[in-house]
């Protein structure tokens, strides 16, 4: 890899996102014409900003990997526009797929199935399948709609850090290593995609989504999740002993601010933020911690909000408009110099999984549990 690399000057573009994008044209045609001659251009979807490249270019897709500082082991998404593009990149489509690709499709979903000798291997890390996905922007349509290829587009953030929901936090990593940015506003849901593996006997969840397992289960007669939800991986039961562990390994490390984050959980959401309060006064009490809380509309009021740094994520009866507010809120917590977080437990069940997959992971599963079984 060639590390002297030159800063690139990256474009921003506005875009203002609607259903008919004629008059916005030009910019998607600058993009394209970036795109195809093996740039990288940032475009929002409904999920996360992604980072788009050039699907079948095994280049442009090394300059993705180099740009996010990517272990090119991790394989890529493609997004496509069409049923014409899908056939191109995929072949024997069990019917199971079908039946969840009429469903969700255009949407937040991404099938794994096998690929085609047009998509390289570059874009697969070396495996025989491809992970494809229709997304419903209508900005990141039009762009692969211009380009008349599929693009590969992972989250557009450095590695390991939180994905980009709005365009300044593509900016905030991303500025000088890729050629542009359209800045369409918040992404709607704000947590990557569900990734469904249908390479197994049976379709297994590998990655909690808006599209959730309890949806999928409606369509499809049998489904598997990979074990995204074990909490008991490190998980700290406060009940049974008074240490916390340091930082887990790094295979956990994703998503991750640069400030540590605890998730707290307890039996009721009152006794999550007594909890909470009891842990923050003392850390304010016995150290230097600057400390952060990730509330919700339920909580907020319990909170001192002159003593600790609170975001409100929003309301537990909308879980989309927190997980919109997800992300953002761990890059906010960078920029006050907060150094430690104490995080709400938002619930197991439909969007809360996806939400509290990116949560937990962030915290490396430090995972504070006062909940009492009885
Ligand atoms: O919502 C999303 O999916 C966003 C937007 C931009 O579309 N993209 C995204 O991409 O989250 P990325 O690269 O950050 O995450 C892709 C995930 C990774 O966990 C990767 O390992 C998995 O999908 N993946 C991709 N291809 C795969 C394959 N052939 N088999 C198994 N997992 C695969
Ligand atoms: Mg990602």
């Amino acid at each position: 890899m060639n590390n002297s690399v030159d800063k690139l000057n990256t474009k921003i573009f506005n875009v203002i996102k609607s259903e008919n994008l004629l008059g916005q044209q030009e910019i998607f045609n600058e993009c394209a014409e970036l795109i195809l001659k093996g740039g990288l251009v940032a475009s929002p979807t409904e999920t996360v900003y992604g980072l788009c490249a050039n699907a079948l270019n095994p280049k442009s897709v090394k300059n993705t990997y180099r740009a996010k500082g990517r272990p090119s082991d991790n394989p890529l998404i493609v997004h496509i526009d069409s049923y014409d593009m899908l056939n191109m990149v995929t072949k024997a489509i069990p019917e199971n797929a079908k039946k969840l690709m009429d469903k969700f499709w255009p949407g937040p979903l991404t099938i794994i199935l096998p690929k085609t000798k047009i998509i390289p291997y570059e874009t697969t890390a070396n495996l025989e399948t491809v992970a494809v996905r229709f997304p419903s922007n209508s900005i990141i349509l039009n762009l692969i709609s211009t380009c008349k290829v599929p693009l590969s587009a992972p989250s557009a953030n450095t590695s390991t850090r939180p994905s980009p929901t709005k365009a300044s936090h593509v900016f905030q990593d991303l500025n000088g290593k890729i050629d542009a940015i359209i800045d369409g506003g918040t992404c709607d849901f704000g947590v990557e995609s569900t990734v469904i593996d249908f390479s197994t006997n049976t379709p297994t969840i590998l990655r909690p989504g808006f599209i959730t397992y309890e949806m999928i289960k409606e369509v499809l007669p049998k489904v598997d999740i990979n074990n995204f939800n074990d909490s008991t991986l490190n998980k700290v039961d406060i009940n049974s002993t008074k240490n916390i562990p340091k930082s887990p390994g790094t295979k956990y490390k994703h998503y991750a601010p640069n400030c540590t984050i605890f998730v707290v959980n307890a039996n009721t959401i009152k006794e999550i933020a007594y909890n909470i309060n009891k842990l923050a006064y003392e850390d304010v009490l016995n150290s230097k911690h600057q400390i952060g809380i990730l509330a919700t509309s339920e909580t907020f009021h319990n909170y001192d909000t002159n003593k600790f740094f609170v975001i409100n994520l929003g309301s537990r009866q909308n879980l989309t408009e927190i997980s919109k507010n997800l992300f953002d809120s761990f890059r906010l917590m960078e920029k006050n110099n907060i150094t430690k977080v104490f995080a709400e437990h938002l619930g197991e069940k439909n969007e809360a999984s996806a939400i509290m997959n990116r949560l937990n992971k962030a915290s490396g599963y430090k995972i504070l549990n006062f909940k009492i079984t009885k």
